[in-house]
């Protein structure tokens, strides 16, 4: 699937008119339900896994949650169908509960509805009071729809043709092992040497801004503040397939020296051997892995002699502009993303080479810091000083908990509205389902 550029991000969203916001909600839309074009009933009601609701589940809570900050809370409407907020209320039901589903064609109409009056209010709507929740909204939907393509592509995993946690290399009609342990010592080292060779970018000790308080930021990237950081260095792009696959065929899923004891636990209560999405196939071997938990990612930085950036590490090599003492709302500068600088917005559909948006460059030299895949780090989730909640407390300050990682960057099926250095997103560390690798750091 592919989208036509988004002509239209040259404009701030804090200033955007009714018309450009109605604009971008129409195209977000047409973006969400293309997602649902080749999709039967029972792949609409199914759970793929645990941790996930059913796409249909997601597709209906957009329109309840649209229908409840726009019409309820701020043009002071009735519940338009008071029996769906009880299937689509993020606090209704258990997951294991939201595979019972009215159809695709029922969601729909949900939805058509809902959005038929949203813009009939935003006609004469005082925008300038309410933007920070419209744009809220718009993320809204964007990540949902992140979770649907997650979901989808969970689908297509789990398929019989496609088992990615049990298929071996023998799948394939290869040997399982194309390396002799003394070739993989080669390449570790070759791992390690890997800042001479500019692999690694350093960034000298000293202050710079974290976070974003634009109006579109979320609660959790508020308030901007100021972080002193030790030189580290960074690695200039996420861990590739091929710089992976010698973890893999050092025998690093079977050797607890790499891991920590949380780690081994997970992994021995869940015994893979590869990455979720893995594909045993050379073409995708200059492309960053995807579908680790925190816990392989932990292990493959300990393998290389490296470690995991902190969250603070990753954004001051991602937005801060060492020459002007600046901080920039994307690693390339102020433009809106777009289709040049990185891969997000389900452009292209799946994982991009490394070394393929030169124009996406941040000033330190890191490449891919936004799109791609997500990044684990080393952090945990948690307010800034002087946090404040938004739109309700539940929305980040429930997950404020010690028990999720911090991701950066956004993915390629990240929308671009969702897409900035100071973006965060969260998940439990065992969480491999979603579009995830990480890059590793070094004191
Ligand atoms: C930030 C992606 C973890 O999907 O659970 C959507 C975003 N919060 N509706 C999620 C969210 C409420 C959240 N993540
Ligand atoms: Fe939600």
């Amino acid at each position: 699937m592919s989208y036509q550029p988004l002509a239209i991000r040259h404009q701030s969203p804090a200033s955007c008119s009714s018309d450009l916001l109605q604009l971008w909600m129409e195209q977000c839309r047409e973006q969400t339900l293309a997602l649902f074009n080749a999709v039967d009933h029972e792949t609409f009601c199914h759970q793929a896994h645990p941790d996930f609701s059913p796409i249909g589940w997601h597709l209906g809570h957009i329109a309840y949650t649209e229908g409840l900050w726009i019409l309820e809370k701020l043009a002071g409407m009735a519940p338009q169908f008071p029996d769906y907020r009880q299937l689509f209320a993020a606090d209704a039901l258990p997951k294991r509960d939201r595979v019972y589903l009215p159809t695709l064609a029922e969601v729909k109409t949900y939805l058509s509805a809902i959005r038929t009056q949203v813009f009939d209010y935003l006609k004469t709507a005082p925008l300038d009071e309410q933007r920070r929740l419209w744009l809220w909204l718009l993320q809204h939907e964007s990540q949902h729809c992140e979770t649907i393509a997650i979901v989808l592509a969970l689908l297509s995993t789990h398929s019989p043709t496609h088992s990615p946690t049990h298929h071996s290399a023998e799948a394939h009609g290869r040997s399982p092992v194309s390396h002799s342990p003394v070739n993989s010592r080669l390449e570790i080292v070759d791992c390690r040497v890997g800042r001479s060779q500019g692999e690694m970018v350093e960034v000298p000790a000293g202050h710079f801004d974290m976070g974003n308080d634009a109006l579109e930021t979320l609660d959790n990237e508020r308030p901007v503040h100021r972080v002193s950081l030790n030189t580290y260095w960074i690695d200039r792009t996420p861990v590739t397939c091929q710089q992976y696959g010698v973890f893999m065929r050092a025998g690093g899923y079977q050797d607890p020296r790499w891991w920590s004891p949380e780690g081994w636990a997970w992994l021995q209560a869940n015994p893979v051997a590869q990455p979720l999405y893995w594909k045993e196939d050379a073409i995708w071997e200059t492309h960053p892995v995807c579908g680790v938990s925190w816990y392989e990612a932990e292990a493959y930085a300990n393998f290389v002699g490296k470690r995991l950036p902190t969250e603070a590490e990753w954004e001051k090599a991602a937005s801060w502009h060492p020459h002007r003492q600046q901080r920039q709302l994307f690693p390339w500068g102020e433009q809106f993303p777009d289709r040049d600088r990185c891969n997000h917005h389900h452009h292209i559909g799946h994982t991009t080479p490394i070394h393929h948006y030169p124009a996406g460059k941040s000033p330190y030299g890191c490449e891919d810091m936004l799109g791609n895949v997500w990044e684990w780090t080393a952090s945990w989730f948690a307010g800034y000083p002087g946090y404040q909640s938004y739109p309700y407390r539940g929305y980040s300050q429930a997950y404020f908990d010690q028990k999720h990682r911090v991701l950066k960057g956004g993915s390629w099926a990240t929308r671009s509205w969702a897409l900035r250095s100071a973006f965060r997103n969260w998940y439990h560390p065992h969480v491999r389902e979603i579009f995830a690798g990480f890059r590793c750091a070094q004191d």
